[in-house]
């Protein structure tokens, strides 16, 4: 949990930067991608977050004992949103900081963080899980994203013929844990991926600049992609022709089989959660609201269902808005409490390309990725 005061200076820089991005903004100062590109911000990907569960908690204390539905924010706070970082966070100076757009394009671009705020921007719903997400675990949240566009950059300075890579570089590095010395963070995407208009450079987290362990001043936002290819503190962006050879790309987020065979972690597969009750949870009341979410990265949730006590058929569970690829969607089940005693409760959800969480884990996978087999809890119903 960080401080009171760590909160306060975190909301006080906030705001002193917002104003800095309003007075960019009013004075126009223009370099050549801000200058085309001062038509504002398109809010595009909303669906159903209305600008009021922004911010809001999403409280399991209601839930003990209560008949009463927790408040469920399909938006996780900024001070909630899970963190996850191989080296320590990198303190940047935004003045001096610049991000270099560089290897097979036409015209190297540089840009600094006055282009960026400046820059044409988008903003939208993009839920993040981390590839070594435990099943029910907290390496997942959901946040409003403004950045722009990556395609907007790359068409600005024009891929060459025959490209089909993007590395970005984060500002990190670090050793240990058998990273070897003088290693900073970076990953590829394939530049299909680069292209997609989802594919986001992000500077703002929920209307606030990036917190600094989240990657300030930018960071790339990969929707629908496991969290590792989200580069935080962004230096330089590579466009390339060849498989990237870095320590994260080649040994680290890899899907390895017990016959040898290793291939990279990319999309994020279909999952879900329980929000209430928590494990463990005494329940007394008669009639009790579970909550949870379920998300399916590129795909989107059709189908959510629960199981209770191991046995029995899986019961629809109902999604609470139309479910949008990229987005976590929040579910519930009107559960009406059965005997007194100890019950297990599990959720699956379903994809629209048909994919369903697996009842267990692949017994031939040597890694610890993309564990998506049912969250599963206890409850004491008294
Ligand atoms: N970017 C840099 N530069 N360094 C990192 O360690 N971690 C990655 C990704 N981007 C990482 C990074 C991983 S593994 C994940 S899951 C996400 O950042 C987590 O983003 P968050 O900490 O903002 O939740």
């Amino acid at each position: 949990m960080k401080s009171f005061e760590e909160n306060d200076a975190r909301t006080r820089r906030a705001a002193g930067m917002i104003g800095r991005r309003e007075f960019l903004r009013a004075a126009l100062a223009s370099t050549g991608l801000a200058a085309a590109h001062l038509s504002g911000e398109t809010l595009s990907g909303m669906g159903p977050f209305a600008p009021g569960l922004i911010g809001a908690r999403s409280s399991n204390r209601l839930a003990e004992g209560s008949a009463l539905p927790a408040k469920t924010s399909a938006i996780t706070p900024n001070a909630d949103f899970f963190i996850r970082n191989h080296f320590t966070t990198p303190r940047i100076n935004e003045e001096k900081w610049a991000l270099e757009v560089g290897g097979m394009v036409e015209k190297p671009v540089k840009l600094s963080y006055s282009d960026i705020l400046l820059a044409s921007s988008e903003r939208r719903p993009i839920t993040l899980e981390c590839a070594g997400n435990l099943s029910g675990g907290a390496g997942v949240s959901t946040s409003l994203w403004s950045g722009l566009p990556l395609q907007t950059l790359l068409k600005q300075a024009g891929v060459q013929p025959g490209a089909n890579t993007v590395i970005f570089h984060g500002g990190d590095t670090g050793e240990g844990d058998g990273v070897p010395a003088g290693t900073h963070y970076a990953r590829a995407i394939p530049l299909e991926k680069a292209m997609d208009p989802t594919t986001l450079l992000a500077y703002e987290m929920n209307g606030a600049p990036l917190p600094p362990e989240h990657g300030f001043p930018l960071r790339a936002l990969v929707s629908g992609w496991y969290g590792m290819d989200s580069v935080k503190w962004l230096t330089r962006i590579e466009v390339s022709n060849e498989p990237f050879k870095g320590y994260f790309q080649q040994e680290r987020y890899v899907a390895l089989k017990s016959n040898g065979q290793r291939e990279p972690i990319t999309r994020m597969r279909v999952n879900s959660k329980f929000v209430r009750p928590l494990n463990d949870e005494e329940i007394r009341a008669k009639e009790y609201r579970i909550e949870g979410f379920a998300w399916g990265g590129e795909n989107r949730v059709t189908k959510v269902e629960l199981r209770f006590d191991g046995n029995g058929a899986w019961q629809p569970a109902t999604l609470s808005d139309a479910a949008e690829a990229m987005v976590w969607t929040a579910w519930s089940y009107a559960w009406t409490t059965p005997r007194v005693g100890q019950h297990t409760i599990e959720v699956r959800a379903t994809d629209d390309a048909g994919n369903s969480q697996p009842l267990a884990r692949d017994p031939d996978r040597k890694d610890d990725y993309e564990l998506n087999a049912p969250h599963r809890i206890n409850v004491n119903v008294g």
